[in-house]
């Protein structure tokens, strides 16, 4: 596996593959790599020639700078991981090498963008279509693979690939959960032994609320019910629960009959913002 540092030799690199006729996969990641990342690895080394991942904690992205501060980063453990996951090229650029100067460009996805995360997160958006932008400029390629996890950023994402043309195929990829349902994610690293015991709670909220419609429960009714659920967790403090149709992103108030239906939401828990959805079809 070779490692890159420069747009430049990103770039070059990808150039040469490209000429060579090889498919070219991308998995954009911020690193602090769990079995999430990796099974997106493996998926894209099963489907194209060579793999490139970028590992890059995006400054404009965090609306928090304390987040920005705490968020783990684990190159050298990183690296030693994606090799045998079937990485080609391990994309490290530095913060100056992404952003040489401020970028002044904004980006607006509309009602995509306003509720969830969007709405929580201000400018988070922004910043994640900025850097999945020049990542994919700058690498080309064929087939760029993003998690469910991040339901809004897939929504996101398949928007800009849209509206700019970009000439790849999107993969969503189902989230990966710990054996006890937790979704895997880099900010687990940050839970205390304590709120790690509780933080399956969010699943199981998810769960429950997955039963709540295939009782034909009102959305309401099913948004009470969470809320109920999570706040006898003195630990959790829930951010937003959202009962969301799954193509525009917007709360629902109805069920439509076949429709298919994200459940998201957004939770802290001693100081670390933790994100899980299940998707549900109403009958
Ligand atoms: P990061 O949180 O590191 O996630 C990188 C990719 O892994 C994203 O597509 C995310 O959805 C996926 N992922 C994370 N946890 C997962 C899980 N448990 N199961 C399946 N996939 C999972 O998302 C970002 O980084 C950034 O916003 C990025 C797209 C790299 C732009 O900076």
């Amino acid at each position: 596996m070779q490692i890159l540092q420069t747009a430049a030799a990103l770039q070059a690199q990808t150039e040469t593959w490209r000429r060579e006729g090889q498919r070219i996969g991308l998995v954009p990641t911020m690193g602090a790599l769990h079995e999430g990342h990796l099974q997106l690895v493996r998926a894209a080394a099963q489907e194209c020639d060579v793999v490139v991942v970028s590992i890059f904690v995006n400054p404009t992205q965090f609306n928090n700078p304390e987040d920005y501060r705490l968020y783990p980063r684990l190159p050298e453990a990183d690296a030693e991981l994606l090799g045998p996951a079937g990485c080609t090229a391990l994309f490290l650029p530095s913060v100056e090498e992404m952003y040489p100067r401020p970028t002044v460009l904004h980006f607006d996805f509309g009602s995509l963008e306003r509720v969830m995360e969007g709405a929580h997160r201000p400018g988070h958006f922004n910043g994640v279509a900025t850097v999945v932008s020049k990542l994919f400029h700058l690498c080309r390629p064929h087939r760029a693979y993003f998690g469910q996890k991040d339901f809004q950023q897939v929504a996101i994402v398949r928007q800009l690939v849209q509206d700019l043309s970009f000439d790849l195929e999107l993969v969503a990829f189902p989230t990966i959960r710990e054996a006890d349902g937790l979704a895997m994610s880099s900010r687990n690293r940050r839970l205390t032994p304590e709120a790690r015991l509780v933080a399956p709670a969010l699943y199981r909220a998810l769960q429950q609320a997955e039963q709540l419609v295939h009782q034909h429960n009102t959305p309401d009714a099913i948004r009470i019910a969470v809320a109920e659920l999570l706040g006898q967790e003195p630990s959790i403090t829930l951010e937003y629960f959202e009962v969301a149709d799954a193509e525009t992103l917007q709360p629902v108030s109805e069920w439509k009959p076949n429709q298919t239906i994200a459940l998201c939401l957004a939770a802290q828990l001693g100081g670390v913002r933790l994100i899980d959805n299940v998707v549900v079809k109403t009958v």
